[in-house]
């Protein structure tokens, strides 16, 4: 499945597609836009990098990538449909995105994640290591963690 998979970067034409992705993958550790309006504001911030995530010429996710001051990549969401997870998908969008940023200059990336979240063990077989904890954080109530990795060494 995975051989046919590419990143594009997403535009406006994208949103409804953007929404039915994170409608998909929504759950109470996991908040997400699910307003096309939003969608379109996300997609065209000019402070963000999002890209679709296609199998063969359908959108099956989405991963937004922010830079911030002192060169560091902030990995702001990335998404699979269900359909499609489990695949080995994520973890190949994850190794291109690293890849994508060092190139853009980064040296270093973060994400936050709920503690229980199963993508914890995706990011760790990624080199990241939690280097934080977040108690209170807006509408979701459970904590989270901040993961990060250095983006200088070579990659996994
Ligand atoms: C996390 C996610 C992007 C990974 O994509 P994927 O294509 O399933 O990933 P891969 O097949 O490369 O890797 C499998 C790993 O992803 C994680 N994973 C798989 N399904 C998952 C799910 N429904 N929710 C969270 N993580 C999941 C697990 O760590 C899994 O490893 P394991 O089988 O050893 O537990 C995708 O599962 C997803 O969109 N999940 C729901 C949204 C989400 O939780 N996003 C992360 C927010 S921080």
């Amino acid at each position: 499945m995975k051989a046919k998979v590419r990143l594009k970067r997403a535009t406006a034409r994208d949103a409804d597609d953007y929404v039915r992705i994170e409608r998909s993958v929504e759950s109470p550790i996991n908040l997400v836009t699910t307003n096309v309006d939003e969608a379109r504001k996300e997609i065209e911030n000019p402070l963000a990098l999002v890209w679709m995530v296609l199998y063969e010429t359908k959108n099956v996710g989405l991963v937004q990538v922010q830079m911030l001051p002192g060169k560091h990549a902030y990995l702001a969401e990335i998404a699979i449909e269900p359909t499609y997870q489990g695949h080995g998908i994520g973890g190949d969008v994850l190794r291109t995105i690293v890849a994508k940023m060092r190139r853009a200059g980064a040296c270093t990336m973060s994400l936050r994640t709920h503690e229980q979240n199963r993508a914890r063990q995706l990011y760790e077989r990624h080199g990241f290591v939690v280097t934080g904890r977040l108690e209170d954080h807006g509408k979701s109530s459970s904590p989270r963690l901040v993961m990060s990795r250095k983006l200088q060494t070579e990659e996994r």
